[in-house]
């Protein structure tokens, strides 16, 4: 059977946190295994702010190489920066023509980025869902895993795609869905208890996956506590339910299990509570930290690896682009 066709886009920005770990790469590690998957970094997206020149190949190459670090395998996906697949740029200008200027104007995102940034509103942040759909259907992919934020963005795909079958009358494009593991995607509380972790706020409050030992373990020091339950079986506030649900994925079941024990009786010390944490989260972080930063050192091979990825990427996209040039009637030799 043809495996399936999987397509996610992987911000530049930012440094990677535990959030990141387990609301996407942790899928992507899985669904490498059962479909042909495309990865890519979208450098092109990160230029509607305008990064700073000397910055962006840092930026592409370390968002890479956490994802590599992370169990994301170069040999079993294509993994590329969007801006070596210059057939997505051209899928865009084609897309475009099927976007309209309203149905763009209302996009949630696209209102919240004019709200934040009203003197930088240009026309590559309005289209952007435009080229989202592009960096997808270029590869006729049916899952997309992203999250809630992006299921607007998702929908948009589907509606350009519809669009261009039903005018040039071909079955060109398939509907691109959200995908996601399980209904219940965890979601990884900050751990001030004010919200998810964040590429950019409450970075004293989010674990990065560049974490030093003595930072993890000092974040996770001063994460909110209080001075403990005082009867048995008392339900936890939401603050101690997120430091539980943290150990629950990193710490093994006899440990979660021996303080929630302890928690259930009243005798809980939050002091060994976070130290474990801290200790368990180290030893998850660390081979993590320590193969990223060895790749990053490695530029040759970070590069090879991408174009590797991006050449898988160019004969996928090379065939779709092709087809769709010659539906709209560019098929001049
Ligand atoms: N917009 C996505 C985000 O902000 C990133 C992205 C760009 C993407 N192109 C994509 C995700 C294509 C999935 C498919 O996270």
């Amino acid at each position: 059977m043809k495996k399936e066709i999987v397509v996610s886009g992987i911000r530049s920005t930012g440094f990677l946190h535990l959030g990141n770990y387990f609301g996407a790469i942790y899928n992507y590690t899985r669904m490498q295994e059962d479909y042909n998957c495309y990865f890519f970094v979208a450098d092109y997206h990160s230029l509607t702010t305008h990064p700073d020149p000397k910055d962006l190949k840092a930026s592409v190459f370390r968002v890479a190489a956490e994802n590599i670090a992370s169990g994301l395998d170069p040999e079993k996906v294509a993994l590329y920066a969007q801006s070596d697949v210059p057939e997505i740029t051209e899928l865009y200008l084609m897309m475009n023509m099927l976007a309209y200027k309203g149905e763009l104007e209302k996009v949630p995102t696209f209102k919240d980025k004019v709200r934040q940034n009203p003197n930088n509103v240009n026309a590559g942040l309005l289209t952007y869902p435009v080229l989202m759909a592009a960096d997808i259907l270029i590869h006729k992919a049916v899952k997309v895993p992203v999250g809630k934020d992006q299921e607007q963005h998702l929908e948009m795909a589907r509606n350009f795609a519809n669009r261009f079958n039903t005018r040039y009358g071909i079955d060109l494009f398939p509907e691109p869905h959200v995908y996601r593991f399980s209904e219940n995607t965890v979601k990884i509380m900050s751990l001030d208890g004010n919200g998810k972790m964040s590429k950019s706020e409450n970075q004293n409050a989010t674990i990065y996956l560049n974490d030093e030992d003595d930072v993890i373990r000092k974040k996770i020091m001063k994460a909110k506590t209080d001075s403990g339950p005082t009867h048995p079986n008392e339900e936890m506030p939401e603050y101690i339910k997120n430091l539980f649900d943290l150990m629950g994925l990193i710490s093994s079941e006899d440990t979660v299990a021996a303080f929630r024990n302890d928690y259930n009786q009243c005798s809980i010390r939050y002091g060994d509570f976070k130290k474990q944490l801290a200790e368990d989260m180290i030893q998850f972080i660390a081979p993590i930290r320590e193969k990223a930063r060895a790749l990053q050192q490695d530029e040759d091979q970070l590069r090879k690896i991408l174009k590797i990825g991006a050449e898988k990427a160019r004969e996928s996209a090379a065939k779709t682009l092709s087809e769709a040039r010659k539906a709209i009637g560019i098929n001049y030799y």
